[in-house]
């Protein structure tokens, strides 16, 4: 007898974190995916102007829904700020599990755009919350946050009682989210879980965070900009690792109506990412720049909790995650995007 698949519906599901997530959970989950593909995706990309590193990004966003389509996930094109669509899809997929991940996922981008990040993050937040309220069979709703919400970090390490003073639109947004998610909980008994990642880095991401920066940078023969002194430390976190915590705390009681940090555990400083990068670029030129006052000094994100109830530990530190994702730029390309001007 063929056993029915529980469903999962991802709302930003083309994203960076949404593919990955969807691609993992594909074998024993029904999976479907809903994403605009206009933020931070093929729409928005093809709007921009067209130049090699453009191109790279359309070409690996493309690679996504290929990818999407090869694990047989549902995928459909609807903006989630539309409260009826959205809603009408919602019942109509009926998931188990509903992981809100559509956003403006940038910091920088947020605090240039509020109105357009206040309307992709937070609007389509209060749809997915308010859609989810008609699932009957709704065992979580997962929302990602951002370690941004703690804004400046007033110790090394911080954990999930670590005081909240987000700095800019971004890390105020996710504050505000978070308490949305936790009043539909109060209100309406919806089961959830929020994680707050860090840092992130991986293969096939287009967000242009300092690791991809570095790397593409590197490829160019072009000096890394390093914001300050270099000494500013980071929680990197390779996609691999949060994605295999989030599945741990999707088959885990114990993670609901709770609030995770989802990262490696332990900040490491942009002067050892650098040394790390010199092993596969030993003529690597570096140049300094001011650093934005807007961008808090953070670090380490305890992971005890996440040990303690749901068992995770991290796997990749930042020289193997830096190792893969190194391998992954050299293999993919072999079209020469990322050329250096001496070598044209
Ligand atoms: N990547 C990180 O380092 C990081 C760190 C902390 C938190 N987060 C959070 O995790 C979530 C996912 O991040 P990501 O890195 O995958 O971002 P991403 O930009 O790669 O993906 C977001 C996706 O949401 C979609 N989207 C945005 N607005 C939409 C709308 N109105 N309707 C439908 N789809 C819409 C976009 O098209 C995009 O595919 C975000 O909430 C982000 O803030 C990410």
């Amino acid at each position: 007898m063929k056993i029915k698949k529980e469903k999962v519906l991802i709302i930003g599901g083309s994203g960076f974190i949404g593919h990955n997530l969807a691609i993992k959970l594909c074998k024993d989950y029904d999976v479907s995916v809903v994403d605009s593909f206009d933020v931070n995706n093929i729409k928005s990309f093809k709007s921009k102007i067209s130049n090699n590193q453009n191109s790279f990004y359309i070409k690996i966003l493309n690679e996504r829904i290929k990818l999407l389509k090869e694990s047989n996930v549902k995928i459909y094109n609807q903006d989630a700020r539309n409260y009826k669509k959205i809603s009408k899809l919602v019942d109509k997929i009926n998931p188990n599990y509903f992981f809100h991940l559509a956003a403006v996922a940038h910091a920088n981008v947020s605090n240039k755009n509020p109105f357009s990040t206040f309307d992709n993050s937070v609007r389509t937040l209060e749809n997915s919350l308010d859609a989810s309220r008609s699932l009957k069979k709704l065992k979580r709703f997962f929302y990602l946050s951002s370690s941004m919400l703690y804004g400046q970090f007033k110790k090394t390490t911080v954990n999930e009682n670590t005081i909240c003073e987000p700095l800019g639109i971004y890390g105020a947004l996710k504050f505000a989210g978070e308490k949305m998610v936790i009043g539909y909980n109060q209100v309406f008994k919806t089961p959830y879980t929020i994680i707050r990642p860090s840092a992130l880095y991986g293969e096939r991401c287009v967000s242009r965070r300092v690791i991809q920066i570095f790397i593409e940078s590197a490829l160019k023969d072009e000096p890394v900009l390093v914001n300050g002194n270099g000494k500013e430390k980071l929680d990197f976190t390779y996609i691999g690792d949060l994605i295999n915590g989030m599945i741990k705390m999707m088959k885990s009681n114990k993670s609901k109506n709770q609030i995770f940090n989802l990262t490696y555990g332990k900040s490491r400083s942009i002067l050892e990412l650098i040394n790390i990068l010199k092993i596969y670029f030993p003529k690597l030129k570096i140049k300094t720049i001011k650093r934005d006052k807007l961008m808090p000094i953070r670090g380490t994100l305890s992971m005890k909790k996440a040990k303690n109830l749901v068992n995770f530990s991290s796997e990749y530190n930042l020289e193997r995650g830096m190792k893969k994702m190194i391998n992954w730029y050299r293999q993919k390309d072999n079209e020469k995007y990322f050329i250096s001007k001496n070598q044209k």
